[in-house]
C-alpha cells in the first residue's frame, strides 16, 4: 500500500466509530477473499522494456466517451455519510479535483442530484436491480437527468453477502441515509427496505432494460469469468467490471487479479474491461492495465481518505496513486498506457 494510503487508513481507524470501520473493512464468510485481494497482485512480476523514450508519461484515458486524467476510478460504495458529514458530495468533489471518474452507489447517503452538483469530473451511476423495478427505473432515470455518463449494474449481489462472521460486524444504517434517494418514489405504506432489496430473479435481460430506461450504456460489475462476460456483452452490456465486490459477496471467490486475464481474452476487445479489488499502488494498476484492463477502481482506500480529511484527502489519495503509476510506467519502459501489454507480465 502506498505510504499516504497507509497513513490515511490509520487516521480513519482513529476517527471512525469502530462499528463503521469494521463495516467498511469487512468481507463475507470467513473473509478469505477479502484477505487475498492485495496479495494476488503480488503474484505477478514485470518484464520491463528498456531504451524507450519515457521523458513524458501520459496517463489520460477515455472510458465510454469520458476523458479522464488517469485510469483510477472511484468504486461505488454505500453510505459515505458514515465517514463524513457531507458524504458522497465530498468524495466526488475530491475525485473532481484529481480529474478522476467516480461511480456513485445506489446506496449513496446523499441525493443523486446533490452529488452531481458537487462532481466536477465525469461520473457514472451504480444500479442494483431492486425488487421494486419501478424504483430502479426511477433512480437510473434521475441519474441520467443529473448527468451520469453510464450505468454500472452490479450483478454479484442476488442476496447481500453475510459479513462479519469473523469480526462480528453489526451496523444499522440510519433511515435518513438509507432512504435519501428512495423516499420520494415509495408508495405510502411500502416497506422501503423490502422494496429496495436486491432482486434475486434478475437475468441478462435486465441489461437491455436499464439501457432502454436510462438511455445510457450499461456496464456489468461483478464478473469473474470470461464466459459470463461474453453472456453480458451478448445481452447488450457496454463493458464489464471484473470484481468480487471487495470480498463482500461470495467468500472464496477468486481474486480479481487472477480472474482478469480470462475475461480480457474472452471479451477480445469488444468492450472496455475494468477491474477492482486490492488495488493499492501504481504497480498494482500497472499490472492490471498490462493484463488488459482499461481502468481500475479503488474502493476502501478512498473511504479511509474521506474519513481522514474529506475531499482534499480523497484528491490526495487519487493524485498519489496516479503519480506512482506515472513513475512505474516510466521505469517499466512505457510512455503511455496503450504501450502496455501482457508480454510485460508473468505469473510467479
Ligand atoms: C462496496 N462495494 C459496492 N459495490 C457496489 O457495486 N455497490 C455498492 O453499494 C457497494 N458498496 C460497498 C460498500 C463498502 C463499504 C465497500 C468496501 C465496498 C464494492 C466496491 O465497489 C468495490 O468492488 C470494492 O470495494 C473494491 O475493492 P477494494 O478496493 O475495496 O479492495
Amino acid at each position: 500500500m502506498l505510504s499516504l494510503l497507509a497513513e490515511q487508513l490509520e487516521a480513519a481507524r482513529d476517527r471512525l466509530e469502530p462499528a463503521v470501520f469494521d463495516y467498511y473493512s469487512a468481507g463475507s464468510g470467513q473473509e478469505v477473499t477479502v484477505g487475498e485481494a492485495e496479495a494476488a497482485w503480488g503474484s505477478f512480476r514485470l518484464r520491463p522494456r528498456v531504451l524507450h523514450d519515457v521523458s513524458t508519461v501520459d496517463l489520460n484515458v477515455e472510458l465510454l466517451g469520458a476523458r479522464v486524467s488517469s485510469p483510477f476510478v472511484v468504486a461505488p460504495m454505500a453510505f459515505h455519510a458514515l465517514a463524513h458529514p457531507d458524504g458522497e458530495c465530498e468524495t466526488f468533489a475530491g475525485a473532481g479535483r484529481a480529474g478522476a471518474l467516480g461511480v456513485l452507489s445506489t446506496r449513496s447517503s446523499r441525493r443523486i442530484e446533490e452529488v452531481a452538483a458537487a462532481a466536477t469530473a465525469p461520473w457514472w451511476f451504480q444500479a442494483y436491480g431492486m425488487r421494486d423495478r419501478a424504483l430502479t427505473h426511477a433512480l437510473v432515470r434521475r441519474a441520467a437527468d443529473a448527468g451520469a455518463g453510464a450505468i454500472v449494474l452490479t450483478v454479484d449481489t442476488p442476496y447481500v453477502g453475510r459479513k462479519g462472521k469473523v469480526s462480528g460486524v453489526r451496523i444499522a444504517v440510519p433511515d435518513d441515509q438509507f432512504l435519501v434517494n428512495l423516499a420520494q418514489h415509495l408508495v405510502p405504506g411500502t416497506v422501503a427496505r423490502e422494496a429496495a432489496e436486491q432482486d434475486p430473479s434478475m437475468t441478462p435481460d435486465y441489461i437491455a432494460e436499464l439501457a432502454e430506461v436510462s438511455g445510457l450504456p450499461v456496464l456489468v460489475k461483478g464478473v469473474l469469468r470470461g464466459d459470463e462476460a461474453v453472456r453480458c456483452l451478448d445481452a447488450g452490456a457496454a463493458g464489464v467490471v471484473v470484481s468480487n465486490h471487495g470480498g463482500r459477496q461470495l467468500d472464496r471467490a477468486l481474486p480479481s487479479a487472477l480472474a482478469l486475464a480470462d475475461v480480457v481474452t474472452a471479451v477480445a476487445g469488444r468492450a472496455p474491461v475494468l477491474v477492482d479489488g486490492g488495488i493499492r499502488t501504481g504497480t498494482d494498476a500497472l499490472l492490471a492495465l498490462a493484463l488488459g484492463a482499461d481502468a481500475v477502481l479503488v474502493g476502501r482506500p478512498l473511504l479511509w481518505a474521506l474519513a481522514a480529511g474529506g475531499a482534499e484527502a480523497v484528491a490526495a489519495a487519487l493524485d498519489a496513486l496516479a503519480e506512482d503509476l506515472r513513475h512505474v510506467l516510466a521505469v517499466a519502459g512505457a510512455a503511455r498506457i496503450a504501450e502496455l501489454d501482457s508480454s510485460m507480465v508473468i505469473r510467479l
